[in-house]
């Protein structure tokens, strides 16, 4: 039986009835940029976040840029974080006219490591993005504890993290705003491109609201340079009528971690990250480690099972940044980056298909 890796037709089936026709309400009444259905998921979103707004924008990578634009972070100024991320963590601080700042992940969780972030504080930095990588939050408690000590701004990177909990909070109202991602494969998906910054505060809100429609507070009145970052009508439409689906989905995903974890955690050779009893983990992912990871995600390829690697290059040794770091700054990122390995996670799987993963894996790494 082969094992795809997400499977969005399953999905789409299993809510056809529901999202035809809010799509096409959306073409009936040509509401394509933002509009009725957007601002109708940015109050549920903000609902089930926790946050008294959410404002949507175009995708994740802009809901971290104008999050820092909005507290006015950007040149000469530094904003911290991690090396093991998809590189739009730093690519957005980039955007922003910022310099990013890296530090390494812990081994045990992948996350940020916070004993690291304090002795990469300047006078320079403004911020600090801890990503909630895989849909596990970060430390929280320590991130807020040094943001607060040093007067810095914490932006959560929400991007893997839809319903993501941190002692009792849910990811995106933890810090002073989260910025979320709604990419197609993500656990709350829009049928394109979408993105979305949670916040309590009005004025960030207010500011987001004006950079993400070229700087406009009214039509036509421009007060500060902004661009096109609107989410589109369709896609309000498509994620405020996933929505409600979102927690049984996270739910259904932790059941498949709970098999993975019963089926591997006494493997000799397989690594399996630590979770944290004080969060709840959506299993956006659920990455491993494994020795000669490249043979054996060929190996699964042959017998039909779909894998990820996230991510295969540490943020600091991308090209894009070349010149900046070295091979060797971040160690622990880099070792995970050769044994990362991501199986099949998405909420329509079932236990065979665990079981079939696991079957095949257990028997190509012994
Ligand atoms: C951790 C993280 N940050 C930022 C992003 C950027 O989001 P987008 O692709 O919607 O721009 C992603 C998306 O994959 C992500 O996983």
């Amino acid at each position: 039986m082969p094992v795809p890796f997400l499977d969005l037709k399953a999905q789409y089936r299993s809510i056809k009835s529901e999202i035809d026709p809010a799509i096409q309400a959306v073409i009936d009444s040509c509401a394509f940029a933002l509009g009725p259905a957007v601002e109708k998921f940015e109050r549920d979103f903000a609902a089930y976040c926790g946050t008294k707004y959410c404002i949507g924008v175009s995708d994740g990578t802009a809901a971290l840029e104008l999050a820092m634009r909005a507290y006015d972070i950007g040149a000469g100024e530094e904003v911290i974080t991690v090396a093991n991320s998809f590189f739009a963590s730093a690519e957005a601080i980039s955007l922003a006219g910022a310099t990013p700042i890296l530090v390494d992940c812990n081994e045990d969780d992948a996350l940020i490591d916070v004993t690291k972030i304090e002795v990469a504080i300047t006078k320079k930095t403004k911020a600090i993005i801890p990503v909630h990588l895989y849909g596990q939050c970060a430390d929280m408690d320590a991130i807020n504890a040094i943001a607060a000590q040093h007067n810095l701004i914490v932006i959560e990177d929400a991007c893997q993290a839809h319903g993501s909990g941190y002692k009792g909070k849910r990811a995106g109202s933890i810090g002073h705003c989260g910025a979320f991602s709604f990419y197609p494969g993500k656990n709350l998906g829009a049928y394109g491109e979408g993105g979305g910054v949670t916040t309590n505060d009005e004025s960030v809100a207010l500011k987001i609201r004006m950079l993400r429609d070229h700087g406009m507070r009214e039509k036509y009145k421009h007060s500060v340079i902004g661009k096109n970052d609107r989410l589109d009508g369709i896609q309000g439409a498509v994620l405020g009528t996933k929505l409600p689906h979102l927690e049984a989905w996270n739910t259904k995903r932790r059941a498949h971690a709970d098999l993975y974890r019963k089926l591997l955690g006494n493997h000799p050779k397989i690594k399996l990250f630590k979770t944290h009893a004080d969060r709840v983990h959506n299993y956006h992912l659920f990455a491993i480690r494994v020795p000669n990871r490249d043979a054996v995600q060929q190996q699964l390829k042959d017998k039909g099972i779909a894998t990820g690697i996230h991510y295969p290059i540490p943020i600091h040794l991308q090209e894009a940044y070349a010149g900046k770091w070295q091979k060797g700054d971040f160690p622990v990122a880099e070792r995970m980056a050769d044994e990362l390995l991501s199986l099949p996670m998405f909420a329509e799987m079932n236990t065979e298909m665990v079981e079939e993963v696991i079957k095949y894996l257990t028997y190509i790494v012994k």
